[in-house]
C-alpha cells in the first residue's frame, strides 16, 4: 500500500476538491474518514461520498491514514461492500453522523449506489456480500464446531444460537446473529459473564468467584471454562451477521 502512496495523495486531493465544491447546508453534520489507499485509489469513495453528502448534508472529510479519524474503512465494523478481493468494513466509531453513513451504506439506496459505480463498464464493487469472504480473517482459532455445541447447551436456553435452536429460545433475548452485527461483538462475548443477566448464573472455571451461598444461581447454572469461551468466540466469529438492513444501533451503547 505504501507503494501507491503518491497516487493515493493525488486521488485524495482530487476528492477533497470535489467535496469542497458541494453545497453544505448544515455545518455541524460532519465527520472525518480514513480509508486505505487502495480504496481511495479505486475511485469508489469519490463516487459515493458526494451522493451521501447531497442527500444528508453531512460533510465527510478524508484524512490521512493514522490521523485519528472519527470513522474508517478497514477490517473492522459493519460489512460495507466487497471488491478488489477484499471485504470492506466500515467502523463508525461513536460518531452519530458516521453511524448514519453506516446505515446508508447498507440501505437499498446506498447499496445501489455502490453497485452502480463503474470503471470502463465494469462494476468493481458489489454490495452483495458472500459470507465466506467475511470470515476470511480468523482471529479466534478455537474449535467452532465445539463452540456451537457449547453455545447450544449453555446459551441456547435463552438465545437463538443457530438454526438448530431457532424454536426454543426466549424471544426477548437477542439472537447470536443479531449480537454478531454489533461492531463490538467481540468485547461483549468475551466479557459476557460480567454483563447482565449472566453473572447471576454463570461460572467460568478459574475466573469467576463462586456464587454467594446466600444468593445461589436462580436457574441451572452455566458452568464452563475459558477454553469453552474460546470455542464460542470461534463459532460466533463465523456466524453471518443477521441482515437487518441496518445495524442495530439501539443496542450499541
Ligand atoms: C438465562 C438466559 C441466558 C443465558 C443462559 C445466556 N444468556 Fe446471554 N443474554 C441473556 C439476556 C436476557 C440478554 C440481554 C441482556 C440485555 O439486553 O441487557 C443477554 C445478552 C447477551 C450478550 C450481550 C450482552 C451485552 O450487554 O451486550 C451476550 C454477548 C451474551 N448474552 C452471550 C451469552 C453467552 C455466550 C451465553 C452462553 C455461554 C449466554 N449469553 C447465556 C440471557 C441469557
Amino acid at each position: 500500500m505504501t507503494a501507491t502512496r503518491p497516487l493515493w495523495c493525488l486521488a485524495l486531493s482530487l476528492m477533497l476538491g470535489s467535496l469542497a465544491a458541494l453545497p453544505v447546508a448544515a455545518q455541524d453534520k460532519t465527520f472525518t474518514l480514513e480509508a486505505p489507499a487502495a480504496l481511495v485509489d479505486s475511485g469508489l469513495l469519490k463516487f459515493i461520498l458526494p451522493r451521501f453528502t447531497l442527500k444528508t448534508q453531512t460533510r465527510i472529510t478524508l484524512t490521512e491514514p493514522g490521523a485519528g479519524a472519527d470513522a474508517r474503512f478497514g477490517d473492522s465494523g459493519i460489512v460495507a461492500f466487497a471488491g478488489l478481493d477484499t471485504v470492506w468494513k466500515f467502523d463508525a466509531g461513536d460518531d452519530p453522523d458516521a453511524m448514519r453513513f453506516a446505515d446508508w451504506l447498507r440501505s437499498d439506496v446506498g447499496r445501489n449506489t455502490v453497485d452502480s459505480y463503474q470503471v470502463d463498464g465494469v462494476a468493481p464493487f458489489t454490495s452483495e456480500i458472500k459470507v465466506e469472504k467475511v470470515v476470511v480473517q480468523i482471529t479466534y482459532d478455537g474449535d467452532a464446531l465445539r463452540g456451537e455445541e457449547v453455545s447450544l447447551t449453555h446459551c441456547g436456553r435463552c438465545h437463538v444460537v443457530s438454526d438448530k435452536n431457532r424454536m426454543n429460545s426466549i424471544g426477548s433475548t437477542p439472537s447470536f446473529a443479531v449480537l454478531r452485527t454489533l461492531r463490538d461483538w467481540e468485547d461483549r462475548f468475551q466479557a459476557f459473564y460480567v454483563l447482565n443477566p449472566h453473572p447471576a448464573f454463570t461460572q467460568i472455571e478459574d475466573v469467576t468467584d463462586p456464587f454467594d451461598p446466600t444468593r445461589p444461581s436462580p436457574i441451572a447454572a452455566v458452568e464452563m471454562t475459558l477454553d469453552d469461551l474460546e470455542n464460542i468466540m470461534a463459532f460466533v466469529q463465523g456466524i453471518a451477521p443477521a441482515d437487518l438492513g441496518r445495524p442495530v444501533q439501539s443496542m450499541q451503547d
